[in-house]
């Protein structure tokens, strides 16, 4: 096992050039098309085979009144260090086609895919067990209250599960989904409270900011300048920042030398982690400016990780993520697929000097074992489902960037919920 490794890590070094390359432009193609069109899947199901869509389903907790306070997790426990187990009886924690919030983006099983063993793997941290996951009782926390995901397409994949997550035990009609520009506001009617989602790729100003339209090739950031997201933020009792995706297009980032208001098109660009250190340090400040720590907690999202070169796992006949039907499993340590680190240290040396205690949802190794759970080709594109002959093209075609629903971000999700109920 460790030769295999060693073998990954030497060819990784060799081609370590072209890959940057290759993956930029592959990010490029996939973050592009990412835009947010809803979209009623009236699409065939000409490439299901067999009965490979079936999941088994968890009955809902129908206990009335108040759910019993379980303890959380020891403080001391590492949640995000531990193993993937496979669970067909409590996984999914919802149906696909029972959350009817569920863009037809992330919908793999209604889009085509034939496997469903990636719905049926449940986190198992090392040293304690995570709650087991009671809408009630997060929506019990929620009453009169916002929760709120700002940052990029893959924190809207996570905001679409917690929908689904929530809405299991609402009946119909007491629900409801609105967007106004680049927030979209799911309430709950009978609670009072709302699971809200604010397109802000950088977290900072940027020409990538309206959430519709995202085929911008020159990117470009203002890093000093996030007043315009921020005051959007005032208020919510939860917030869940990320930042990462957009991140990886270009090896230099471009900074734009005056304001989009007065026009400016010069820019510098600069280095990944020194701009990302800026747009950091601009976000700190907001939060330790305007959070009511008394008030509202708040998280940050490690990076998700990317898995387009099936060699960074071992499998040489792979293409992409596209015929990967089980994760990771029998590595001690996650593949290594260019997750680029140095951007968390950023954010850890940033957070660990504010005011606002900032609570890290630490996804990223966790999530790099699951080259199985992406929409690969059972997604959009441009707004459109992939056509059989973009279908039967993954090297061009597979989103290895978003994850299926059910899947990965409810895990995700079951770690933000692991920490909203055992605070006060
Ligand atoms: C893990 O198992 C797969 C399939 O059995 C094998 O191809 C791969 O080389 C193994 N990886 C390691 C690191 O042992
Ligand atoms: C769960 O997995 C086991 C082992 O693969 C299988 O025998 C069983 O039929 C599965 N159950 C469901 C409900 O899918
Ligand atoms: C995140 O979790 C992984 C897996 O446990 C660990 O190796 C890494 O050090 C953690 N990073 C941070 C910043 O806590
Ligand atoms: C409903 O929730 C909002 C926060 O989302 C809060 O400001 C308002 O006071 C709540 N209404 C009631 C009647 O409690
Ligand atoms: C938070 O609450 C504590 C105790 O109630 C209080 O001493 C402190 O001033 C409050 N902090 C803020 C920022 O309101
Ligand atoms: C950490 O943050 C401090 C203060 O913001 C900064 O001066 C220092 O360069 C940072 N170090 C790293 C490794 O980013």
């Amino acid at each position: 096992m460790k030769n295999s490794w060693r073998v990954v890590i030497q060819m990784k070094s060799n081609i370590l050039s072209i890959f940057v390359l290759v993956s930029s432009i592959c990010l490029l193609g996939a973050v592009i098309y990412n835009e947010n069109v809803r979209l009623i899947s009236k699409f065939p199901f000409t490439w299901r085979i067999g009965g490979g869509g079936e999941v088994q389903y968890q009955e809902e907790d129908v206990t009335s009144g108040d759910v019993e306070l379980l303890p959380p997790p020891p403080e001391e426990c590492d949640l995000f260090d531990g193993e993937w187990v496979f669970d067909n009886f409590s996984r999914p924690l919802y149906k696909e086609d029972e959350c009817e919030f569920l863009t037809a983006q992330v919908t793999c099983l209604r889009n085509g895919r034939k496997d469903s063993l990636y719905q049926n793997w449940k986190w198992k941290p090392r040293d304690c067990s995570l709650p087991k996951f009671k809408a009630r009782l997060l929506l019990q926390k929620l009453r009169n209250k916002r929760l709120m995901f700002v940052g990029d397409s893959l924190n809207r994949n996570q905001w679409e599960s917690m929908v689904c997550m929530a809405q299991s035990i609402i009946p119909a009609g007491r629900t409801s989904l609105v967007k106004f520009g680049s927030l979209s506001i799911f309430r709950i009617q009978d609670y009072n409270a709302t699971i809200e989602f604010y397109w802000a790729p950088f977290l900072v100003e940027s020409n990538s900011d309206n959430p519709k339209i995202h085929s911008i090739l020159n990117r470009i950031i203002m890093p000093e300048s996030i007043q315009k997201h921020g005051r959007n933020w005032v208020g919510v009792d939860y917030l869940i920042f990320n930042t990462y995706i957009w991140w990886m297009n270009t090896v230099k980032i471009k900074v734009l030398r005056g304001s989009f208001e007065e026009g400016s098109t010069e820019y510098d660009e600069i280095s990944r982690p020194v701009a990302y250190g800026r747009v950091m340090r601009t976000w700190a400040k907001w939060v330790d400016e305007n959070v009511d720590p008394n008030r509202t907690q708040v998280f940050f999202s490690s990076m998700s990780p990317v898995h387009i070169k099936s060699l960074d796992w071992n499998n040489p006949d792979g293409i992409r993520c596209a015929k990967e039907t089980m994760p990771v499993l029998n590595a001690t340590a996650p593949p290594q697929v260019g997750t680029d680190r140095r951007l968390l240290t950023v954010v850890m040396n940033v957070t660990g000097a504010m005011r606002v205690n900032v609570y890290i949802n630490n996804i990223t190794a966790l999530s790099e074992f699951r080259k199985d759970a992406h929409t690969s080709v059972y997604t959009l594109r441009q707004g459109e489902l992939l056509t059989p002959e973009q279908k039967a093209d993954p090297e061009t075609y597979a989103d290895c960037i978003h994850w299926c629903l059910p899947g990965v971000p409810d895990t995700w999700n079951e770690l933000l919920y692991a920490r909203i109920i055992s605070g006060s």
